[in-house]
C-alpha cells in the first residue's frame, strides 16, 4: 500500500482525497446546509496554489471555488498575470457554504482544515497565495492574531504539520473585499485595493519564476 501510494500522480491523490476520505462529510454542522462540497478546481501540478475562505452561494451551487462575483475579480487577476485557472489549482479553507456567508468558526475549520492540508501535500505547490485574513492566518500557523496589513507584503513558509511539504506563501487580499472598496469608489476611479494585490500577486510569481 505503501509503495502503491508512493507512485499516485496528484490528481489521483486528490481524487482519492475528495472520495474516500471527504466523501459525503458530516463532520461539522456546515453539512446540513450545504448543497455541494467544494473541494477545489484547477491543475493538480500546480506549482501556484490560491487559497480562500470559504464557498459562497454561486460555489455551493455549483460546487466549484470561485465562480461568482469574487472569482470573476480571481481570474481577472489571473488573466493580468498571463495566467489561466487551469494552470493554478484553486481551494478553500472550508470546504462547504457557512450560512448567509458569514465567517468560518473554529470547529469547522478545525475539522475541514486538514483537508486542505492534505490538498496541499497531494499538489506540493512551490508557492501558495491565501486571500484574505483567514486563509493567511491558518496557513501561517502560529496562533499569532494578525492584521491583512500585517501579513501582505512579504512572503512567509508554509509548513506542513507533519514536515511533509514546504512551500513559499503570500497573503493578499480576498477579492470579496476589494470588490466591496471598488464600489465605495467614484465610478471609473483607479482601486487602490485593486493595485495592492496585483503588486503582491506580482511578488510571488517573480518569486515561483525565480527559484
Ligand atoms: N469566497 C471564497 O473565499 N471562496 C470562494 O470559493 C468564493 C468566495
Amino acid at each position: 500500500m505503501r509503495d502503491q501510494a508512493r507512485t499516485w500522480s496528484a490528481a489521483e491523490k486528490l481524487d482519492y482525497l475528495r472520495r474516500k476520505n471527504l466523501g459525503n462529510c458530516q463532520r461539522c454542522k456546515l453539512a446540513g446546509s450545504r448543497t455541494n462540497i467544494v473541494f477545489g478546481v484547477g491543475n493538480p501540478e500546480a506549482e501556484l496554489m490560491f487559497i480562500g475562505e470559504a464557498p459562497g452561494f454561486d460555489e455551493d451551487r455549483e460546487g466549484v471555488p470561485f465562480v461568482g462575483a469574487a472569482g470573476r475579480k480571481l481570474t481577472q487577476w489571473l488573466g493580468r498575470l498571463s495566467l489561466t485557472r487551469d494552470q493554478v489549482y484553486i481551494a478553500n479553507v472550508l470546504k462547504c457554504r457557512p450560512p448567509n456567508n458569514r465567517d468560518p468558526e473554529p470547529d469547522e475549520v478545525e475539522r475541514c482544515s486538514p483537508f486542505l492540508r492534505a490538498q496541499i501535500r497531494a499538489i506540493a505547490p512551490r508557492v501558495i497565495v491565501a486571500l484574505g485574513r483567514h486563509a493567511g492566518m491558518l496557513l501561517l500557523g502560529d496562533g499569532h492574531e494578525r492584521t491583512l496589513r500585517e501579513m501582505r507584503g512579504r512572503s512567509w513558509a508554509y509548513r506542513d504539520p507533519g514536515g511533509a511539504h514546504e512551500a513559499l506563501l503570500y497573503v493578499t487580499y480576498h477579492p470579496s473585499y476589494v470588490i466591496r472598496r471598488e464600489r465605495e469608489l467614484p465610478p471609473g476611479q483607479r482601486n487602490p485595493a485593486d493595485d495592492t494585490v496585483m503588486a503582491d500577486l506580482q511578488q510571488a510569481l517573480q518569486k515561483l519564476r525565480s527559484v
